[in-house]
């Protein structure tokens, strides 16, 4: 089992280095990942690994597990694993594009829209525009700056998830809808994980 999820990972790896060094223009190339994550999560020895993954706490930051850091692109690759009924603070990524691929479970994405212009300090007025159930095998681009929230239901839900570059060392936007409040926070903690 540990073999197949390693070629399987080694394959995804050298799939979207080889993207990275053909597509330089982002949108484009994050699209372009999406039907190769989506091979990675439709491979049935990753799922049954994901089963052994630990748990990742989700508190003002969340754990991520660091699978692997791109040393010439600097794309990274994370797990987060989710118990029943954990939902995520409304928040976005900054500057960083994000791919969310679900590989076990199913959890609702929601999606907002800030309808002030940041103009006030400590103050975003957001809106909810979708409520999208998803489950193992579909995939999420989240753009720079775009404003979400996950939630899982009623059971254990695992992600794979590619960034451009390694969250936490930056700080992200986090919003209060009822208070009508924004503030800043540093993105996941990165717990490094061998795959194997
Ligand atoms: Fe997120």
């Amino acid at each position: 089992m540990g073999a197949n999820t390693e070629s399987a990972f080694s394959r995804f790896i050298a799939s979207a280095r080889r993207l990275f060094a053909e597509e330089k223009e982002a949108e484009k190339r994050w699209e372009k990942l999406k039907p190769l994550l989506r091979e990675l999560l439709a491979d049935p020895a990753v799922r049954e690994q994901s089963k052994s993954w630990p748990e990742c706490s989700h508190k003002e930051r969340a754990d991520n597990l660091l699978f692997y850091q791109d040393p010439d692109f600097g794309f990274v690759v994370n797990g987060l694993t989710k118990n029943p009924h954990t939902r995520t603070q409304i928040h976005d990524h900054a500057h960083n594009w994000t791919l969310y691929g679900v590989l076990d479970g199913t959890e609702t994405i929601e999606r907002y829209q800030r309808l002030d212009d940041g103009a006030k300090p400590d103050y975003a007025e957001v809106r909810q525009t979708s409520k999208l159930r998803v489950k193992p095998g579909d995939v999420d681009l989240v753009p720079p700056y775009q404003i979400h929230a996950e939630e899982s239901g009623e059971v254990r839900t695992v992600a794979i998830i590619v960034r451009a570059e390694k969250a936490g060392g930056f700080l992200q936007g986090r919003y209060d809808p009822a208070a009508k409040k924004y503030w800043q926070g540093y993105g996941p903690r990165q717990i490094p994980y061998r795959l194997e």
